[in-house]
């Protein structure tokens, strides 16, 4: 398939996907339709492929097996208790894995790298879905080449539903294409040619960036709907660039209701009319499609923050000496500053996808005031207190506690079904770090020192901001800004989770991750 090719395959894909076989029920309930890219049941997968779909560019793509059929670049629909029982299978000249964001799992399923599948190599996969609805999703996690496999197409959608998501589905009458699950990236676009991953000694220090936005595969993606409720699920999948998301037609705000988060819904809705979106998080969210032809997603122009110390050195990471690039076609000069163009700065504008409207009107029906039980989060006065603090070495870039991730070291250990409050101060001359825990999702409880367009989008107590009000697993910190969180350590009495299990908590812009600004902690 050649470059152009590609780009048209990526928007026929989110087209009229072929009905499948429908995977085990663990509920009472139908699955709901979820528009965007073929849907397949998780419980239905055997073997999932990792592989090259452009090797001179570089681009790879999961594939899954289901009932005889390939599915390329699936996303993949659960309910809650479903079981996934599959082969993983690397077809990529380097080594991976496949890591669960969000699912709370044991550390031999948990894909973080402690142990990848070698080029060429495989590994079963069991675990069951213990989290509540929401978006999660599938991505590499082999340490010193997640950002490039990332990049390269490998951010896979896990929608996994319940009966509070198909509650709201059923109060909000949505058609068949008004609910979409979608993954965002960035990448950098020259005469129309997808520029494959060659970061230079600026993207490794701050992150990379792109000039145009990919959304489930496509450049410039149209996905129609249906004059109504339309739900979004949308995902950050971007390397590195947080994304203030707001929603225009004809020039005028369309004001939007968030639902849920990362780790599903919150209580209520909560009325909108922009909300960051950093690396590695998710929104869940609601708008009223009847008023407009055309409504356009953007990420609008704000404060980055970049706040960043030099000196910037180009080490490539020691893993990556030992195995090829994705691209054929390199385009690595020495370590260099960014091509002009190939870059839109983070914190200006970007196009990401626009919803056309069309069709016949849906009924109209109010939006539901109570979405789910989730209580409001507290800690236990007596919970443990943990700091920690994101700093810069002149050395090694942005770290945790100023130590370098190592992957045989454990930083601390943590007593099993502890509840412990993560203090998280980042330092004054920074970036935004979106902070990711592996295995528990948690909650937020405070924010202080908050920069101040950030802080006027506060709508909880504690400068806490909309999406701060839900179940959590990433959380964006500002510089010179400290964020508590309430973390349950609790494990599911499950045979898979006896013993010490590691997990991680790491900056998810994935240069940084790759850069050694990770932590391994273990669950005793
Ligand atoms: Cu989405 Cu440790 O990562
Ligand atoms: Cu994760
Ligand atoms: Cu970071």
């Amino acid at each position: 398939m050649n470059r152009r090719n590609f780009l048209a395959a990526g928007l026929a894909s989110i087209c009229a996907p072929p009905a499948l076989p429908r995977g085990p029920r663990a509920g009472e309930f139908a699955l709901p339709v979820v528009a965007g890219r073929r849907t397949v049941p998780l419980g239905a997968v055997r073997r999932l492929i990792v592989e090259r779909s452009d090797a001179l560019l570089g681009r790879c793509r999961y594939v899954a097996e289901v009932g005889g059929q390939r599915v390329a670049q699936p996303t993949l629909i659960a309910r809650r208790g479903e079981r996934f029982d599959a082969i993983v299978e690397n077809g990529l000249p380097q080594p991976t894995t496949v890591h669960f964001h969000g699912f709370t799992l044991a550390e031999a399923q948990d894909g973080a790298g402690f142990d990848p599948i070698a080029p060429g190599g495989t590994n079963r996969l069991r675990f069951e879905v213990r989290n509540r609805s929401g978006l999660y999703w599938f991505h590499p996690h082999p340490h010193g080449f997640t950002a490039e496999q990332v990049h390269a197409g490998l951010a896979g959608l896990i929608v996994v539903v319940d009966e509070e998501d198909a509650a709201l589905d059923a109060a909000l009458a949505l058609g068949p294409v008004n609910r979409l699950a979608l993954v965002v990236a960035d990448v950098r676009v020259a005469a129309g040619v997808l520029r494959p991953y060659a970061p230079s000694a600026e993207d490794c220090h701050s992150g990379w960036l792109g000039n145009q936005a990919m959304v489930n595969g496509a450049l410039d993606a149209r996905f129609p709907v249906s004059p109504g409720w339309v739900r979004l699920q949308l995902l950050n999948a971007c390397n590195a660039r947080g994304l203030l998301l707001a929603f225009r037609a004809s020039d005028q705000t369309v004001p939007f209701s968030l639902l849920g988060t990362d780790g599903g819904l919150l209580s209520a809705p909560s009325p909108l009319e922009r909300v960051f979106l950093h690396s590695g998080e998710r929104v869940d969210l609601v708008l009223d499609a009847r008023p407009h032809r055309r409504i356009e997603a953007i990420s609008l122009e704000y404060d980055p923050r970049l706040h960043v110390p030099g000196p910037m050195i180009m080490r490539p990471h020691p893993a990556r000496v030992r195995f090829p690039a994705l691209a054929a076609e390199n385009i690595c000069g020495p370590a260099g500053a960014r091509r002009a163009g190939e870059v839109v700065p983070e914190g200006e504008r970007l196009p990401l996808f626009s919803l056309l409207v069309e069709g016949e009107h849906l009924p109209l029906r109010t939006l539901p005031q109570h979405l789910s039980s989730l209580a409001e989060a507290t800690a236990l006065p007596d919970a443990k207190a943990r700091r920690m603090r994101l700093d810069f070495s002149e050395q090694h870039g942005f770290l945790i506690d100023d130590t370098p991730y190592q992957l045989d070291a454990i930083a601390f250990g943590v007593a099993r079904g502890a509840r412990e409050i993560w203090e998280i101060k980042n330092s004054p001359i920074s970036m935004p770090h979106p902070m990711h825990l592996h295995g528990f999702g948690f909650r937020v409880l405070r924010r202080q020192g908050t920069f101040g367009p950030a802080r006027a989008l506060a709508t909880g107590s504690g400068g806490r901001l909309a999406t701060d009000l839900g179940v959590k697993d990433t959380v964006v910190i500002w510089p010179n800004e400290t964020v508590w969180l309430a973390v349950d350590f609790a494990l599911p009495e499950d045979a898979a989770f006896r013993g010490q299990q590691r997990y991680m908590f790491h900056c998810h812009n994935l240069e940084h991750e790759d850069g050694m600004m990770m932590r391994n902690f273990a669950v005793l």
